[in-house]
């Protein structure tokens, strides 16, 4: 199991490794929009975790440019571990 944790409400969420992350930031109040990494109203920070995350996707690079802390909450997966986020 991974787990999702939300920095500012300090909320933990258990998920199976491979998941979307998705559904369980749309539930924690990210605004999403398109749902295809086109839009951009999904980004998230990642405090802690990163490597436990998919890897980037083409949509988000072409929509984040510079990668770093940011992600597309629409378009990754959490591979196991812990994942922290702010948005
Ligand atoms: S909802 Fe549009 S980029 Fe994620």
């Amino acid at each position: 199991m991974a787990k999702l944790v939300f920095e500012d409400t300090e909320e933990v969420h258990e998920l199976a490794n491979g998941a979307p992350i998705a559904e369980i930031c749309e539930e924690a109040g990210v605004p999403f929009a398109c749902t295809e990494g086109i839009c951009g109203t999904c980004v998230i920070e990642i405090t802690e975790g990163m490597e436990n995350l998919s890897e980037f996707n083409q949509e988000e690079e072409d929509f984040l440019g510079d990668l770093d802390n940011e992600r597309l909450a629409c378009q990754c997966k959490i591979k196991g571990g812990l994942v922290k986020i702010k948005f």
